[in-house]
């Protein structure tokens, strides 16, 4: 276990962000990150450049940036790159995405047009919806693993980078369950040569980050890090990697709002949660099977929160449904419903609608910082293997095998928040407070 106030080393020099998988979400996050650099956009959504952290008492007055508390990278010194199957350049997908406006977008032409996807691992079982463009070669999925390997050496050497972290914002895959080639990393090595069918995509570039020692963090709800023979391989390469699927929408308001029901002891009949959804990432959802890996990751949270097995009278046999209504005119511009019927005292039943029109890459893009951000941080302080605290921004949180995932948003904030006072060598919060009384 790292030591409480551990020797976290400097965060100095450049940080390469290596992203497979350049559309809607990873293209808004660089050109936020790039219209902070030139223009003072502002960062909101961002915990590690917005938020602060109490220390020590509530007296004590002592409530500092998280970013001037610990010691994160600059965005200054954040280098971009990464790999897609559309043969675009970042400038083109931000105009197709249509996220962003055209000014903001024209001021920051040269920056965009300069990144240009490598060619990409790739393949059309694992991700029905798409075509592509650029594929990279190789016989065996060892080979393309290669190549990625060779991809992230070269981009090192060429801009001179000090470090780097991986974060995959491709397309969500296909349901798989994890099985013997996934069981060890010698399992996992002997199924990359054979192109076995269990190893996809998103796997082969997390092996190739893994292999380099560099963090790994999936924004998709496919199987990708989140299996025995990756964890071997974080650890053995001193690696730290979290969970998946960025928490953004209705499942972030769910996050909020089925802790707060819980709390007051309030049941729950049922909850069911539909979504109008335009982009890519939508179409890529219309299909079924991976439709099934989203549902799986946005199903689970309720369970993990409620408790059934603890609070059987309030939240046995609750219905819960999720769906995604693919519906071009939305564009990025997501719709979620949801209709959560409840009951109170004596049982009587009352309803909560939520009507929420948000924007879906400008939701995930502050998480993909932070998450970049934190990463880094964690392999300065020597932190392998899953990072548990980073479990607020996922709706998959990645935990220890004998653990249950944490999916109340405020115990995974406080989560975060101890891990950095722990890594600084601050006391905890616990928030009892009993010595301002005595
Ligand atoms: N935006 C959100 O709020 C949010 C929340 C949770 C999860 N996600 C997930 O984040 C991912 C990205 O979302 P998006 O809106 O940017 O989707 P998008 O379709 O705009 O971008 C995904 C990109 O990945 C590329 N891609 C697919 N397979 C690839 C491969 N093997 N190698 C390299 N590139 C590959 C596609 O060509 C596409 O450009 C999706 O999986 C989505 O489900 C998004």
């Amino acid at each position: 276990m790292i030591k409480k106030g551990t020797k976290i080393a400097s965060p100095k020099g450049k940080v390469g962000v290596l992203i497979p998988g350049m559309g809607a979400v990873a293209t808004t996050f660089i050109a936020g990150v790039e219209a902070m650099r030139t223009q003072g956009a502002k960062p909101f959504g961002s915990l590690t450049q917005m938020g602060t952290i109490r220390l020590g008492k509530r007296t004590d007055k002592r409530v500092p940036m998280i970013k001037d508390f610990v010691p994160l990278a600059d965005v200054n010194d954040l280098v971009f790159g990464g790999w897609d199957i559309h043969g675009e350049n970042c400038y083109e997908t931000t105009l197709r995405s249509g996220v962003l406006e055209r000014t903001l977008l024209d001021s920051l032409k040269p920056q965009l047009q300069g990144l240009k996807p490598w060619s990409a691992v790739f393949e059309k079982k694992y991700v029905k919806r798409l075509n592509s463009k650029t594929v990279k070669k190789g016989k065996t999925k060892y080979d393309q693993a290669l190549q990625v390997i060779e991809d992230i050496q070269n981009f090192k050497k060429k801009n001179s980078l000090d470090r780097l972290t991986m974060i995959w914002c491709g397309s969500t895959e296909i349901f798989l369950k994890p099985g013997k080639v996934h069981s060890s990393l010698e399992e996992f090595e002997k199924g990359l040569k054979k192109n076995d069918p269990g190893i996809s995509p998103s796997m082969i570039y997390a092996y190739a980050a893994l292999h380099l020692g560099i963090p790994y963090a999936n924004g998709a709800p496919n199987l990708s890090a989140d299996f025995p023979a990756m964890v071997e391989l974080a650890q053995k390469n001193k690696a730290p990697i979290c969970g998946k699927d960025f928490k953004t929408g209705q499942t972030l308001m769910k996050t909020i709002i089925a802790p707060g029901l819980k709390s007051r002891m309030i049941g729950l009949k049922g909850w069911f949660s539909t979504n109008i959804l335009g982009n890519r990432d939508g179409e890529v959802l219309d299909e079924p099977q991976s439709f099934k890996t989203k549902e799986e990751s946005k199903l689970s949270v309720l369970d993990h929160i409620l408790q059934p097995d603890v609070y059987p009278e309030l939240y046995k046999d609750f219905h819960h449904q999720v769906r995604i209504n693919y519906y071009p005119p939305s564009g990025d511009n997501k719709e979620g419903w949801d209709n959560i019927d409840i009951f109170g005292w004596l049982g009587y039943p009352m309803q909560i609608k939520v009507n929420f029109l948000c924007r879906d890459s400008i939701l995930a893009a502050p998480l993909c910082l932070d998450l970049v951000l934190f990463l880094d941080l964690a392999k300065r302080a020597g932190m392998s293997g899953i990072q548990e605290w980073l479990s607020f921004y996922f709706k998959s949180p990645q935990c220890a095998p004998e653990l249950y995932p944490e999916h109340d948003l405020f115990i995974q904030l406080m989560k975060l928040k101890n891990t950095l006072r722990y890594l600084r060598g601050e006391d905890l919060i616990t928030h009892l407070g009993l010595e301002y009384y005595d």
